[in-house]
């Protein structure tokens, strides 16, 4: 009876981490896409106040780049192990190439801090040169990691 109880428990035990790291690999998609929205979001707006497309307001835009250094640190626990698979467009060498995604998510988080300082000076054209270093930043990395 002992014996059958615990074959039964670690059969349910055994079915329950299969479910849950499926669950996990999809939520982890969405919590890496998520953030990467957020960041998407506040870019455009910021691309769009510099082309004069949309007013400049110097407040209005250091709150967005503040989002926008906050929230680089967001995406990288998204990439959990093999999750190239689903609703992604994560490309699979960015597993093969780990060090590499993480060095340019960090050149992203470093120019969004750097965008971010700069917003809260008055000096327009730094801030401008920093939020065109931020894109190249984004640029850089989807060219070889993400999917059309
Ligand atoms: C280190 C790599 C990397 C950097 C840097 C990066 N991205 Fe991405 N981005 C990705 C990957 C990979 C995806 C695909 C995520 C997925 O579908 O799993 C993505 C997806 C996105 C999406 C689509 C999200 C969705 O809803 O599916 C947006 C928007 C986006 N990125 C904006 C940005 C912006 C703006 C920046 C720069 C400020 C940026 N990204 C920087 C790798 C990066």
């Amino acid at each position: 009876m002992k014996r059958f109880f615990l074959g039964c428990l670690a059969l349910v035990m055994l079915i329950g981490t299969g479910v849950a790291s499926a669950q996990s690999i999809e939520k982890a998609i969405k919590y890496r896409q998520g953030a990467f929205s957020v960041m998407g979001w506040h870019f455009g707006a910021i691309v769009d106040m510099i082309k004069g497309k949309r007013p400049f307001d110097r407040e209005d835009f250091a709150r967005r780049a503040k989002i926008m250094s906050d929230v680089s640190f967001i995406p990288l626990e998204g990439f959990v192990a093999n999750s190239f698979e689903g609703s992604t467009k994560s490309k699979v060498e960015i597993w093969a190439n780990f060090s590499d995604f993480e060095a340019k998510l960090k050149q992203m988080q470093e120019a969004a801090t750097h965008l971010s300082t700069a917003s809260l000076s008055d000096d327009y054209d730094a801030t401008k040169r920093a939020a065109i270093k931020l894109g190249k930043t984004c640029k850089s990395c989807h060219d070889e990691y993400r999917n059309k």
